[in-house]
């Protein structure tokens, strides 16, 4: 039996890849896993139970023990809803600390692969293309200028915040944070965010989402002609 085809969406923060692997998936009635997330509830627990941003054992542990729910875009585990308690800054950028072990990344190995199910999977992440699904269907690295990548996810934390009540932080104090996870994404030996060989790469700074969208649906479709022939 030939395994379900995969479409895996790269790329640094704020990029713009998780609404577009999701607008994709949901075009395609495939199933979508954000990748990310699972980072993101592996630090979250780390932060619920003090185990340390260094210790690569205990994350591992934590990382193995995760038993987390998608449905209808939201996300629970251990009986509560984490949908949003994971995409604070505090959270995000332990993410990115702790993403640089090779033991918590081996442990998520297994449940990432997992999501693989007809009639299809949409995959975005650092690695999805390099490592998680090497021989996907097609590979998508998307990026987008600093300051584009700056400007959305400060829009992000002000619809955030207005909802929550909270303060939002500035600009510039987004654009170092940006910068600060880029550098470690990029810089670590553990699966480095980078473009795969054979990943199709587009800048989407100047893009709709509605335009990356329908390219990207269109090169899938020029990838299952080629399938095809
Ligand atoms: O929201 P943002 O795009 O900034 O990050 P995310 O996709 O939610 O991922 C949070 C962190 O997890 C990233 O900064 C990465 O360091 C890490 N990550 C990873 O190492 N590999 C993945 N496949 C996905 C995320």
């Amino acid at each position: 039996m030939t395994a379900a085809p995969v479409i895996t969406v790269d790329g640094p923060t704020a990029s713009g890849k998780g609404t577009i692997a999701q607008r994709v998936a949901d075009s395609l009635r495939f199933h979508y896993l954000d990748s990310g997330a699972l980072y993101r509830l592996v630090a979250w627990r780390a932060l619920r139970d003090a185990v340390g941003a260094d210790d690569a054992d205990g994350l591992a542990h934590v990382a193995t023990a995760i038993k987390p729910r998608f449905s209808d875009g939201l996300i629970s585990m251990d009986g509560a809803d984490v949908t949003d308690a994971i995409r604070t800054e505090e959270v995000g950028q332990l993410a990115s600390k702790i993403a640089v072990f090779e033991s918590v990344r081996r442990a998520l190995l297994e449940l990432q692969r997992s999501r693989r199910s007809p009639p299809g999977l949409v995959a975005d992440g650092r690695d999805m293309g390099t490592v998680v699904f090497p021989d996907a269907q097609l590979k998508v690295f998307l990026t987008a200028s600093a300051f584009a990548r700056a400007e959305r996810r400060h829009n992000q934390l002000i619809a955030k915040g207005l909802s929550a009540n909270m303060p939002t932080p500035s600009q510039e104090h987004v654009r170092r944070e940006i910068h600060a996870r880029d550098e470690r994404d990029a810089q670590r030996t553990a699966s480095p965010l980078k473009a795969a060989e054979d990943a199709f790469r587009i800048d989407s700074s100047e893009l709709s989402v509605d335009e990356v969208v329908a390219l990207v649906l269109k090169w899938y479709a020029q990838s299952q002609e080629h399938a095809a022939r």
